[in-house]
């Protein structure tokens, strides 16, 4: 297999570098990339839109159905719409921070996302492109086949200093309390593990440069 053909499952916590990651190993191998995260936070922020109680399994699972969510898959500009709108700024506000950890515990969302995650990857196979996905659950749930399984984490204080500059934010500790806030509810309800398989990747000591290309290595390897 042309390792531009194979799925890449990058599994890991936020702030990790596994974002950052994944869009420069698609790119430099030329493959598609999906951002689920980004599909359960736009969940998120339909609901909030549309005022249902995020905190209310019940109505959260009834709505589960409802939001058109698109994703464009260009590892360079990926992009989210809700229901043909762009909502990639939305996505990254506090109140979806704060909201989206509920929403994605909701066993009708995950069933939901994931089907359309496993359709955007037999889209990309089909059309003869690879695709690498970036989430909690890709390799353990979404798709166990994939070719290469990542379970990508950095230390706490490197997590947060790196997601409070995505965030354009300056307070490094208020990020790493909602950070950890969210990693406990998504380890404890059905988010993140361990995927069998994966290869572990602490990249606190690395730059991305140097993760990357450990990646593309290992793309190609598995490719062969
Ligand atoms: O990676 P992120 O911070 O954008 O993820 C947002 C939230 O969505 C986070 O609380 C974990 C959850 N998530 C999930 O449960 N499963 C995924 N495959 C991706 C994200």
């Amino acid at each position: 297999t042309d390792p531009a053909r194979i799925v890449i499952a990058v599994d890991g916590t936020s702030g990790s570098g596994k974002s950052s990651t994944s869009r420069g190993v698609a790119d430099r191998l030329g493959m598609r990339y999906l951002d689920t995260g980004a599909m359960y936070r736009a969940m998120t922020w339909w609901m909030l839109s549309n005022d249902v109680d995020v905190h209310d399994a019940d109505a959260v699972a009834a709505a589960a159905g409802k939001p058109v969510i698109t994703s464009g898959t260009d590892p360079l500009a990926p992009t989210i719409a809700l229901d043909g709108v762009d909502v990639s700024v939305e996505i990254r506000s506090d109140r979806v921070n704060g909201a989206v950890s509920p929403v994605a515990t909701v066993r009708e969302v995950r069933a939901r996302l994931i089907a359309l995650q496993q359709q955007e990857i037999e889209q990309a196979l089909a059309a003869g492109s690879g695709i690498v996905v970036e989430g909690r659950d890709i390799g353990t749930a979404v798709w166990p086949a994939a070719e290469l399984k990542l379970y990508v984490t950095a230390d706490p204080a490197a997590r947060a200093a790196r997601r409070a500059a995505e965030e354009g934010g300056t307070d490094a500790e208020a990020v790493r309390a909602s950070l950890e806030n969210r990693d406990k509810i998504d380890s404890t309800k059905g988010g993140a593990a361990v995927p069998e398989g994966a290869t572990h990747i602490d990249t606190t000591p690395y730059t991305l440069e140097e993760v990357i290309d450990l990646v593309v290595d290992l793309a190609e390897k598995a490719g062969e």
